[in-house]
């Protein structure tokens, strides 16, 4: 029996668009925060070029602002393989139980981006990943965001300020310590809820790099910012490792080139987002924006550091040190 040849191709373009269709790979890419922050765009970036690189094989979904799991629930699917790819801020490695990475959560342990990079892009980032492998955990990046401010509805200048007021924190004993320190009463809330929290006085002060304060409006809920830059808040983009070691070893190799590509856009924009996310506040006219003297900042610093101290037996005095090694800090001269 003779098929005319329009209709053998026909069949053979029909299969080939299957074969396609069949081969495409979907990457789950979840987060917390709003599109429009440095975290949103980069995944927003890596999705455009993983797409572009792969030639299509590849579809990056982005599902923002908590859309598919909260802080807790995210770090499950990953490892469950319900989602392929997240970015969660350091401090969300220390309840899985890799406590060394609540290194960042240590006040004042970075002074400027120039630091913070030496440990990220450097010995002491790659030993952190690496120990996420024997939790079904790839690390790929670090992303930036940006140094925290305090926030409340009252000034806070001095230390003595900052006592007994009840704070939103991420879930990490680092900051719960830092809460402490300063005479406050820490309280673990999911981001997602933290505007609803400050809202109906669950909680009355909090802290974020300026870019989540601004795109989760707690402007609306916080009359007083202070200028403190006193931790620092970023991310690793991490992978389901089982997923990526089976990907096809071509298209891996084009998923790391995006995401190279895109690390660089997320750590060039992070510091002008924040920047402009401040400028936003300040328009709103809602919240008193208060920048310490250099001596206010200095009596903070002095009250916090004793918290590297205090929580070397849960995050570990190594990684502190090679932290302090890879940066030049020095506890001792304050
Ligand atoms: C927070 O919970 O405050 C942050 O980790 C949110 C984020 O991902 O930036």
């Amino acid at each position: 029996m003779k098929f005319p040849v329009k209709h053998v191709l026909a069949c053979a373009l029909l299969a080939v668009g299957a074969a396609t269709a069949h081969a495409q790979t979907v990457i789950k890419f979840s987060h917390v925060v709003a599109q429009d922050t440095p975290k949103g765009k980069a995944a927003e970036f890596f999705a455009k070029k993983a797409e572009e690189l792969t030639q299509g094989k590849v579809k990056v979904e982005v599902y923002a602002n908590s859309a598919l799991y909260k802080d807790k629930e995210e770090m499950e699917a990953l490892q469950l393989g319900s989602v392929q790819m997240l970015a969660p801020s350091l401090a969300k490695f220390g309840p899985l139980g890799v406590k060394e990475f609540e290194v960042f959560d240590l006040p004042f342990i970075f002074d400027n981006r120039e630091e913070l990079h030496k440990v990220t892009t450097g010995p002491v980032g790659e030993k952190l990943m690496k120990k996420l492998e024997s939790r079904g955990i790839k690390g790929l990046a670090f992303w930036d965001n940006g140094f925290k401010v305090f926030s409340a509805n009252k000034p806070l200048h001095t230390v003595a300020d900052y006592k007994g007021l009840k704070y939103r924190i991420q879930s990490s004993k680092v900051l719960e310590e830092q809460i402490r320190t300063l005479g406050g009463i820490p309280q673990v809330i999911a981001f997602g809820e933290t505007y609803q929290a400050l809202q109906t006085g669950v909680v009355d002060a909090t802290e974020n790099p300026p870019s989540n304060f601004y795109t989760q409006k707690m402007h609306e809920v916080q009359k007083h910012v202070s200028m403190t830059n006193h931790g620092y808040l970023g991310y690793a983009v991490i992978v389901n490792k089982k997923f990526w070691d089976g990907l096809d070893a071509t298209v891996r190799g084009q998923l790391e080139d995006a995401m190279r590509q895109a690390t660089d856009y997320a750590n060039q924009i992070a510091q002008d987002e924040n920047d402009q996310a401040m400028e936003a506040v300040k328009k709103s006219g809602r919240t008193t924006i208060y920048t310490p003297t250099a001596e206010e900042r200095a009596q903070l610093k002095k009250a916090l550091v004793p918290v590297h101290e205090k929580m070397s037996g849960r995050v570990g005095k190594e990684i502190i040190q090679d932290v302090y090694q890879a940066t030049g800090f020095d506890p001792k001269k304050l």
